[in-house]
């Protein structure tokens, strides 16, 4: 395992600047972005720069702390304003993980509760920006350690897309809970779906646990189902973007297939994110919002175009995997068990003191 000083930081603060992995030229290359305009953040959003639901609310959450420092307002009013603006803007992003939109809505909080001028409340927006940051890590650490004993010496894990430290500030959520099962002493073999339309298991898992020694093989998304018929996997776990009241649970497309085969062959299919990632204003799971992205990333490969030209294209980027497909969700704040609703309503709520 690498050492502390070698965490991969995916989304990070530095004089005054955004710096993000460039997650688009990984394998090739680890390089990094240094954003001084907060319309350059946005973008990076946009066009998967940076990409996974903690990583995208962190990044937007630095992106309007920047944005703040280079707004010239007399008064409070003028400056709320604008920053509204460019939330909207950040909000407008990417539709589907919650966390972009709870990152941006505790940014807008911090400036109706902060009292003071306009430099006081550019001050308090960094100070929660990077307590965000912090937070994340944390709260990765937390879910690793509860999850990692839901993991037995010697399991093999499939997971689907990247859910790592690539997709959080760092550590990871279903990553997270490997590598914590991993610093506990336990061997294991994790199976990385390749993700297709874009490949984030592939080119973001494969990469990140090769970093860290950690033993992982890539598989297409097409033959997860033999490798459990023939009993080589012993738990799954992914992430999620959104998580509806009920438990049903918005990632990665393809992820509601993994979903069903690992119930077919009784096999454990574990969802690990933050309380961040939970919607409580969904009842349920027919609410998320699916982001549809562009054709290109189902016609092209590398730039290459594969499929026959004018040829019609769907390209929904997440699916929705209902609660019953979902053996546990694991958090920050411990393992949830169905039924979902009753036992997430339980742990978000403050825990009150016996008088
Ligand atoms: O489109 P992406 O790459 O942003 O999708 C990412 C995922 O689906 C992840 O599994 C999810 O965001 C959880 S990240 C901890």
């Amino acid at each position: 395992m690498r050492g502390p000083d070698k965490v991969i930081q995916t989304v990070s603060w530095k004089n005054g600047r955004v710096m993000l992995i460039d997650q688009t030229a990984l394998p090739e290359r680890l390089s990094y972005v240094e954003l001084t305009d907060w319309r350059e953040v946005a973008q990076s959003i946009r066009t998967m720069v940076v990409r996974g639901a903690p990583a995208i609310g962190c990044t937007a959450a630095l992106g309007i702390a920047l944005a703040a420092r280079g707004i010239i307002a007399q008064n409070r009013e003028t400056f709320t304003k604008r920053i509204a603006q460019i939330a909207d803007t950040f909000r407008a992003a990417r539709p589907t993980a919650v966390n972009l939109f709870w990152a941006i809505d505790r940014m807008m909080n911090v400036i109706e509760k902060t009292d003071g001028n306009v430099v006081d409340i550019k001050d308090a927006l960094i100070t929660e920006a990077l307590e965000l940051l912090g937070e994340d890590i944390e709260s990765n650490r937390a879910m690793g350690r509860h999850g990692a004993a839901l993991l037995k010496d010697g399991d093999s894990v499939l997971t689907h897309c990247n859910a790592g430290a690539l997709a959080t500030v760092g550590y990871g959520t279903a990553l997270g809970v490997i590598r914590s099962a991993v610093e506990d002493g336990k061997h294991i073999q994790v199976y990385a779906d390749e993700t297709r339309p874009r490949f984030q298991g592939m080119k973001l898992t494969a990469w990140e646990l090769q970093q860290d020694n950690i033993p992982v093989t890539i598989i297409a998304d097409s033959m997860a189902a033999s490798l459990m018929k023939d009993s080589k996997i012993d738990a799954v776990i992914v992430g999620a973007d959104r998580i509806a009241r009920n438990g049903d649970t918005a990632n990665k497309i393809g992820t509601y297939n993994v979903a069903v085969i690992a119930h077919y062959h009784q096999i454990p299919f574990y969802v690990a994110a933050p309380f961040s990632t939970i919607d409580p204003s969904l009842p349920t799971g027919r609410q998320i919002p699916i982001e549809e992205r562009e054709s290109v990333e189902m016609t092209h490969v590398e730039g290459i175009r594969i499929a026959p030209e004018g040829v019609s294209v769907l390209n929904p980027a997440f699916d929705v995997t209902p609660a019953e497909l979902i053996t546990a969700i694991i958090t920050e704040r411990g393992v949830v068990m169905p039924p979902f609703d009753e036992a997430l309503e339980k742990m978000r709520a403050p825990a009150t003191v016996e008088a």
